[in-house]
């Protein structure tokens, strides 16, 4: 069958790696691509959250199956927009995309049914978020976060009466992130180890993906600001038999069966972003879509087709359905940008990618590059994510490391210690 991804990121083409190897596969499509999808696929420039161009491509083009990497057109309604038109995609419906479109959607979700969760309150308008803060019911540090998609930046870590106060009116006066900021919600700063954990669901069954573990800030030592993750290893160091149990069991699929029960049957990648507290996993946030860099160092795990379990998943057709994965270590370094995640150049020429895409065992993810006259540039914060898989997790990282003393481009910056970090 022809199959298309839609994204550019590095998180699209390690899915599209993936999807080549499908026996399935008769041609691939990538909505835009990058220059790494370009060697595996046809890049079409039709932007990614064009749900009308998009729709009418599948439909002209006849593809047997659209896989969704961003959550934009997720919570825009890309499902809802296919399937009127009788044509596969692998995601959940505009409704169901809410976990992650509508935090404040998310929040009520949770404390209906007793999901583990920071406590929080609600503000409808910036009186109400000032009459929360002044009310004593937080202790600083606390969290604002707006209600909607803010790229990333919609969560803000106040220390004091005075940044939470600023928060409020950046998000709910100022209207920084657009209708994002309608409301706002201020909630208890939760302490503990962060992780994610991704599951596929069909809207009944869940199907584990293997665990990893990202590392979100910038700078070793998981100092500096967050960014969307510097890199990632699988399987992760924190996540024990007993505690993958407690996180299904108390958090995964309570979410899958009560998203169900209201009517929002949850076809597609659960992501759930979570705090390993004192008490126990608490939820973050929920993402309806696969994890970047996450989906790198899972994908060079999975032996099992891909697309032989997307299309289960949207047949609801996942029960007793499970992914083979290799039992070696993998991981992601993340070659960014000088200056990212704030204000970063781009057009940098990139050395040495040619020779270090040759070396055995290497994987390399494009994300933020451009290729023009024959050479790469960097197009982006995260440029490049390069990836191995090997039978323990330093063999790994030595040679995801070592190929990356050949690449280079001006401001090139990566974190060394990927993989490297202990239990607190
Ligand atoms: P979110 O988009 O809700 O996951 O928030 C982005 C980031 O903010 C998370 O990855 C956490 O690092 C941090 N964060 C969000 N909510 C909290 C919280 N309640 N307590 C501590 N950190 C949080
Ligand atoms: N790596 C974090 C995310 O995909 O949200």
């Amino acid at each position: 069958m022809k199959i298309l991804v839609i994204g550019s990121g590095g998180r699209e083409h390690a899915l599209a790696w993936k999807i080549a190897q499908s026996p399935h596969l008769e041609k691939l499509f990538c909505v835009p691509g990058n220059p790494g999808t370009m060697s595996i696929a046809e890049n079409v420039a039709i932007d990614s959250s064009d749900i009308k161009g998009l729709t009418d491509f599948a439909a002209q083009e006849k593809i047997g199956l659209t896989v969704v990497g961003p959550e934009l057109p997720l919570t825009m309604g890309i499902v809802d927009e296919f399937e009127e038109r009788g044509l596969k995609i692998f995601g959940p419906d505009k409704r169901t995309a809410e976990l992650e479109g509508s935090k404040v959607f998310a929040k009520q979700f949770m404390e209906r049914h007793k999901i583990p969760t920071a406590i929080s309150k609600i503000a409808e308008s910036p009186e109400e978020a000032a009459e929360i803060l002044n009310s004593g019911k937080f202790s600083f540090p606390l969290v604002v976060k707006a209600d909607g998609l803010a790229a990333g930046k919609g969560v803000i870590i106040c220390e004091n009466l005075k940044e939470a106060e600023k928060a409020i009116h950046l998000i709910m006066v100022e209207r920084k992130f657009g209708d994002a900021g309608k409301r706002a919600i201020v909630e208890e700063c939760l302490r503990g180890k962060e992780t994610s954990f991704i599951v596929l669901s069909d809207g009944k069954e869940v199907v584990p993906l293997v665990t990893t573990m990202d590392h979100k800030p910038v700078y070793e030592g998981d100092k500096g600001p967050n960014t969307g993750g510097m890199g990632a290893i699988s399987p992760s160091p924190f996540i024990d038999e007993e505690l993958f149990s407690e996180i299904m069991s108390s958090i995964v699929l309570p979410t899958v069966t009560h998203m169900r029960e209201e009517g929002r049957k949850y076809k597609g990648v659960l992501y759930v972003g979570l705090m390993l507290t004192e008490e126990g996993p608490k939820v973050l946030e929920y993402n309806c879509r696969f994890g970047d860099p996450e989906t790198q160092p899972q994908m060079l795990r999975m032996e099992s087709d891909l697309v032989d379990i997307l299309l289960a998943i949207i047949e609801e057709d996942a029960q007793g359905k499970e992914i083979q994965w290799s039992p070696k270590a993998s991981g992601c370094v993340v070659l960014a940008s000088g200056g990212y995640p704030l204000a970063y150049e781009k057009g940098k020429r990139i050395e040495g990618l040619n020779q270090a895409s040759e070396t055995p065992g290497i994987a390399i993810f494009h994300a933020g590059t451009k290729f023009q006259d024959g050479e790469y540039y960097t197009n982006g914060g995260r440029v490049l994510g390069i990836c191995a898989s090997e039978e323990n997790l330093s063999v790994t990282m030595e040679k995801i490391y070592k190929t990356i003393s050949g690449i280079s481009f001006e401001g090139m910056h990566f974190r060394r210690d990927i993989g490297a970090l202990k239990e607190e």
